[in-house]
């Protein structure tokens, strides 16, 4: 039995994606054997309808001075976090003098619009190398985890905050109520906290497994979120949907009481209910659907392999890791995976050991077909491929559904 990390209560497991690696750990060719692996189970708190892993690497296997995440490799991101920037600058920055934090701030990807603007802020990135990125250009970092301890230590250096701030990082945090107790305890009494993750809700809809991996112990929605805060005097006053990796949400928290609560909060809850976000038929539903998308993809592959096509796959994400170990898919499958982050190229992708190579290599072979692995960046892809889809290459997807296209 597992304990929810949040209420405590014991967590509901309903799959497992089998034996996994460390999605970010691409590997040296020939360093292959000491390779960590854990079982990838997942589960849902039947009281306070939080999703989580029901095991966790430790974070320090995870997130370190050799971090393969650097944020702005993808210009969609880039102009999504300066309009998360502009969104937090012109609705909560009214005071003098404001002082921001952002916890995972990687490579100042976000904190550069406020060093722009002036405005007081520090990031807090534990992985070193992503952190000195920030740093050369500018951007006040200091390189360990956030929790309660780091709260305080801000709070005693700096003062307290007028906005926290996080992306697609407090999902990765295993231990929420030090989290919501850091929060707590920086924050201004008028002061709000605005993360934003990959939603619950898109991931059910889309059969988007993939956003399940090792860092993302909690996939959240607005429910659980409201759950987890709220013990810690924190509401839960908006909740906004974002494009951003497939499908993400916006929270917006404050005090309790000293907020006025958007009508989408209460909206959102009443979907989420509806759409059975804590029921376990509706995760048992799920199961079925990743183990159809497993067999679908496995099975395209087995046959353009027979009929001798060749097959890349197209950027290698930390979610590709998910689906190539839970569907078995190896280099007989896929000859190597092109992207365009260098620390990744001339390594074997985590598990399954496909080589990943630069994407000149991409553009040199010309392969029939390509796995979109990076999915959630389609748009800025397909605008950049024409050139290959032109001369025939064909696309692989496996979300929402198999297909080729
Ligand atoms: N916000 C960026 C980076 C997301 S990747 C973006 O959306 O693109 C997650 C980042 O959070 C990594 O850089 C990781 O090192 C960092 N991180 C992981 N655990 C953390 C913790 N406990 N406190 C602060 N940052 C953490
Ligand atoms: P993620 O943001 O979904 O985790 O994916 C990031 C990875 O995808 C990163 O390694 C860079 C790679 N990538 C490409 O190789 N080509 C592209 O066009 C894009 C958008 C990403
Ligand atoms: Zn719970």
């Amino acid at each position: 039995m597992v304990a929810c990390r949040a209420c405590g209560t014991p967590v509901e497991k309903f799959m497992s994606f089998g034996r996994q690696p460390i999605a970010n750990r691409f590997l040296e060719p020939g360093g292959t054997q000491s390779e960590y692996f854990f079982e990838m189970e997942v589960g849902t708190c039947p009281k306070c309808t939080l999703f989580q892993l029901i095991e966790q690497p430790d974070p320090g296997m995870m997130f370190h001075d050799t971090y393969a995440f650097f944020s702005q490799t993808s210009k969609g991101m880039q102009a999504h976090f300066e309009g998360f920037a502009t969104y937090v600058k012109d609705t909560f920055l009214k005071g003098d003098d404001p002082f921001v934090v952002e916890i995972g701030s990687n490579d100042g990807i976000m904190l550069r619009h406020f060093l722009a603007a002036g405005i007081r802020h520090l990031g807090v990135e534990p992985s070193s190398n992503v952190a000195d990125a920030a740093r050369q250009a500018g951007i006040d970092t200091i390189s360990v985890f956030f929790g309660v301890d780091t709260a305080a230590a801000i709070a005693e250096e700096r003062g307290l905050a007028d906005a926290i701030f996080a992306a697609n990082v407090i999902c990765h945090i295993p231990d929420i109520a030090g989290v919501a107790r850091g929060v707590a305890r920086l924050l201004k009494p008028t002061g709000v906290f605005v993360f934003e993750d990959p939603y619950l809700g898109d991931v059910l809809e889309k059969t988007s497994y993939d956003q399940i991996y090792d860092e993302h112990v909690f996939l959240f929605s607005a429910l659980s979120v409201r759950n987890a805060f709220a013990p810690h005097g924190l509401e839960l006053i908006d909740c906004i949907p974002q494009p951003t990796h497939g499908g993400s949400m916006r929270y917006v928290l404050g005090r309790q009481g000293q907020h006025p609560v958007s009508e989408r909060v209460s909206e959102r809850v009443a979907w989420e209910e509806a759409r059975g976000l804590g029921r376990a038929e509706t995760f048992q539903e799920f199961a079925r659907a990743c183990e159809r998308s497993r067999d679908a993809l496995v099975s395209l592959l087995k046959e353009l392999k027979e009929s001798g096509k060749t097959v890349v796959g197209y950027a290698a994400t930390s979610k590709s890791t998910t689906v190539l170990n839970y569907c078995g898919i190896g280099p007989d499958l896929i000859s190597y995976i092109s992207d365009t982050t260098p620390i990744k190229q001339g390594r074997l992708s985590p598990g399954m050991h496909i080589p990943v190579r630069p994407y000149a290599d991409f553009l040199a072979d010309k392969p029939d077909y390509a796995v979109l692995f990076a999915w959630n960046h389609r748009n800025e892809i397909m605008a950049k491929e024409e050139g290959y889809m032109q001369r025939g290459g064909k696309w692989i997807r496996f979300v929402p559904d198999v297909g080729i296209e």
